[in-house]
């Protein structure tokens, strides 16, 4: 037997925090590590279980003050309220109930990086004393009538579109500007699929290391239907749906007999139609024939089993044409899916 010996701290990597091959992946992991070292304020832009957490952590940890706190904070999770005295803190008697004076997160995050979560849901009158804390560093807690001195740097999300908000004037446009001076958007789960393959490997992998001898993969057909699914929750979703069907599955492998009936079914019809009102002044044909395109080659491959020639015939087109649009549209699983099978025949289990 060998001995063991302690494992040496392996630095922070960005490849092991954000998982995925896409090229939308791949530049937001240089993105991550071109803004990380700077002390310049990032909004990060993308729908509810994107990764804005993880983005915001992995800025933080390959920045000057990784050994600094984190300090995560949900707009959207504290009423209204309270938010201003859970982030500035407060004087001892600044309001009812106030019986001693408290830090708030903007203290606590001191010399480290503040995260504000869904930063929309701020109500507008805290937005102001916000800027002043970007513009200034002076943080005055309620009831206090002086204020003091904070190095924060601030990594704000929003799940939903600040710039409407501003349009709407519920979100400040001063404020809007001073936060995005480094805008991060990152693409819901279903315009790069060719990760998902990647993303359920990595979360079986971790299950298996949580549970040394469990032997766990995912069946050929399965991973088509995860791989067609649209995950409207994103890689939250996909993270719960494997930790699921690994509880489900009683052999080890996962096949599509456990599957949800929505996700085996292949959430909707191909012919959805793609709603466009000209009078919005916001139609963008090629992204409107890119998308079309997409859902047509992932209703064919789906159709097809994955197989690309198969899909490439229901579609007319040549199975080199077929590929490129594939890689065009980030659509790249069924071809890896495709090789398995080349160069191993014996095998039917993925990962
Ligand atoms: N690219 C990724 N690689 C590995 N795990 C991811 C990735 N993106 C998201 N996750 C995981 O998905 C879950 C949701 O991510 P999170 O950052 O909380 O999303 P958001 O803040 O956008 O709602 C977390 O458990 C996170 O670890
Ligand atoms: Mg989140």
């Amino acid at each position: 037997m060998q001995a063991k010996f302690a494992e040496p701290e392996t630095p922070f990597g960005v490849e092991r925090a954000l998982v995925g091959a896409h090229p939308a992946i791949v530049k937001l992991r240089a993105l991550i590590e071109r803004v990380a070292p700077t002390e310049v304020t990032v909004l990060i832009t993308g729908e509810s279980g994107t990764g804005k957490e993880v983005v915001a952590q992995a800025i933080h940890r390959l920045s000057p003050r990784s050994l600094q706190p984190f300090v995560p904070v949900n707009c959207a999770a504290i009423p209204h309220d309270l938010l201003e005295s859970e982030m500035f803190g407060h004087e001892r008697g600044a309001f009812t109930g106030a019986a001693g004076s408290r830090h708030g997160l903007l203290a606590t995050a001191d010399r480290g990086t503040i995260f504000l979560d869904e930063i929309g849901e701020m109500p507008i009158g805290l937005q102001a004393k916000l800027l002043r804390v970007l513009e200034d560093g002076v943080v005055r807690p309620v009831g206090a009538d002086r204020a003091t001195r904070v190095n924060v740097r601030v990594i704000a999300a929003s799940s939903v579109d600040l710039g409407t908000a501003v349009a709407k004037g519920a979100f400040r446009e001063d404020l809007f500007y001073r936060l995005q001076v480094v805008p991060i958007v990152i693409a819901p789960l279903r315009e790069r699929r060719s990760d998902i393959p990647l993303l359920t490997e990595h979360f079986l992998e971790r299950i298996r290391d949580r549970t040394p001898g469990r032997e766990i993969a995912i069946s050929r057909e399965a991973m088509v239907a995860l791989w067609s699914y649209d995950w409207p929750g994103n890689v939250r979703e996909l993270e719960n749906m494997v930790e699921r069907l690994a509880i489900l599955c009683e052999g080890s492998i996962i096949d599509t007999s456990i599957l949800p009936d929505n996700l085996v079914a292949g959430a909707r019809p191909a012919t959805a139609p793609i709603a466009v009102k000209l009078s919005d002044g916001a139609v963008n044909l090629n992204d409107l024939v890119r998308e079309l395109e997409g859902r047509l080659i992932n209703d064919a491959l789906k159709q097809a089993g994955g197989n690309k020639q198969a899909a490439a015939r229901l579609l007319g087109l040549k199975r080199t044409t077929f590929s490129a649009k594939l890689r065009r549209c980030g659509v790249i699983a069924p071809a890896s899916l495709d090789d398995r099978e080349k160069d191993s025949t014996s095998k039917e289990s993925y990962g």
